[in-house]
């Protein structure tokens, strides 16, 4: 984090600019995954949250747009439809982005009202509202690209920079042994520059030993799953899931689809054979991907197992990361949008961990099977947003590790924690299977 504050603001405002860009003209009203806001509610959203933090909550400036700072406030949980509350009609585009522009400027101006605060508030030391706003738009930059996920194609243009799709180099697959033993969760609050609630204190606990997949489940593997019966034999799902999977009629994963009698795979701009596809992860919903596990003869791994698998070595010491210490960097995997699909599992073989293990960090996020919960000693410091996490420790999410194709590079960190509901088929998330 060398680049000056303002620098690092402007950065991620582009690249938000950017992706709002992929959208045709009118798409911005599209809603393309029911239980989330139509897209027009995001470009407001990222604006009235910074204001909503910095502005008006650490320094009480009035608003100059009251009706927009509570309007675009907050988005849902894809829990259900029980608080979606949508105004009937949303307000021109052109005043959502005067409104963006003018919280941006006001943003850079409270840059040094803030740092003046430092010594009194939590929040204002080393700039941490600012990583609250900023790390809450690097998010949104990915679960928007899961949502234009569901766009048909036409409603978007691709990137001018963006790569050719890449479909071999993928890594063998095979299984690999990882001893037991101890591993740190989470991190101490003033170890790490910036970190959320749920990061928050650090601990240990023990792992017993495990084999674990070397390379994440491929298109290729969860073909013969489904040609298997997997998604017809009830005896493979946990009853709940079963149930869901019937109540939406869901018969294969979401990002492929049959097209005149082939299976074909749905990157974010192009409809590409699923056989070519056949080495990326496949992204599926937890209860899919349980399903998988148990036809396979294994289970998701824990919380702690994929620390284990990502961040120690086999002679007691820990990594940073699981290729050492080293900044996160274009060999070591899938991720910062510069593919805007996935790529062959372990093709980055200079991301792999010291046990061998590939991929864990990039090209999709990784299920566990852990409850998302929090760690001993828990707070919910984050008093300006303080239903960050804890809305979600109701027992019926799961936490996700490692970092997708979309996740910008600020957020790959061990303690960082992804979760998500069971039940929900749309974000990037691959998996593998632990023995
Ligand atoms: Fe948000």
């Amino acid at each position: 984090m060398s680049d000056s504050l303002q620098e690092r603001l402007s950065s991620c405002w582009s690249r938000s600019d950017e992706i709002f860009d992929l959208l045709e003209d009118g798409a911005i009203y599209e809603q393309p995954i029911g239980l989330r806001h139509p897209l027009i509610f995001y470009l407001g959203h990222l604006p009235a949250f910074a204001w909503n933090q910095v502005c008006r909550g650490l320094l009480d400036m009035p608003s100059f747009r009251p009706g927009f700072d509570s309007v675009f406030e907050r988005g849902i949980d894809p829990m259900g439809v029980d608080h979606f509350d949508s105004p009937v009609e949303w307000p021109p585009v052109e005043d959502i982005i005067e409104y963006r522009d003018r919280v941006r400027s006001a943003l850079i101006d409270s840059i040094e009202p803030v740092a003046d605060r430092a010594e009194s508030n939590l929040l204002a030391d080393r700039g941490r509202i600012f990583e609250v706003a900023i790390e809450h738009e690097l998010m949104h930059q990915e679960t928007l690209q899961y949502l234009f996920q569901q766009l048909p194609l036409k409603l978007k243009r691709r990137p001018a920079d963006m790569p050719s799709y890449r479909f071999d180099g993928a890594a063998r697959a095979g299984r690999i042994e990882i001893g037991g033993g101890t591993v740190v969760l989470g991190a101490d609050f003033d170890s790490v520059p910036f970190g959320w609630d749920n990061e928050f204190p650090a601990h240990q606990t023990m792992v017993e030993d495990f084999s674990i997949d070397r390379t994440p489940v491929r298109n290729a593997e969860f073909l013969e799953f489904l040609m298997d019966g997997g998604y017809e034999r009830p005896a493979l799902w946990r009853e709940d899931d079963w149930q869901w999977r019937q109540r939406v009629g869901l018969e294969h994963p979401v990002f492929w689809s049959m097209i005149d009698g082939n299976w074909t795979y749905l990157t974010m701009f192009d409809a590409v054979p699923l056989e070519k596809a056949g080495d990326w992860p496949v992204f599926v919903s937890h209860a899919e991907a349980t399903a998988f596990c148990r036809w396979r003869g294994g289970r998701l791994p824990t919380e702690p197992e994929f620390h284990r698998a990502a961040y120690t070595t086999s002679d007691g010491g820990t990594r940073r990361f699981p290729w050492g210490e080293e900044a996160p960097r274009a060999g070591h995997g899938n991720f910062d949008f510069r593919h805007w699909a996935p790529t062959p599992v372990g093709c980055f073989s200079d991301g792999d961990s010291a046990w061998g293990v590939a991929d864990l960090v990039g090209n999709g996020w990784e299920w566990t099977d852990s409850v998302f919960e929090p760690f001993p000693g828990f707070s919910a410091y984050i008093r300006t947003y303080p239903g960050y996490s804890a809305d979600f420790f109701d027992g019926l999410h799961k936490v996700m590790l490692g970092a997708a194709w979309a996740t910008p590079t600020q957020l790959i960190r061990p303690s960082f924690r992804n979760w998500f509901q069971r039940h929900y088929p749309y974000q990037f998330a691959k998996f593998r299977c632990v023995y």
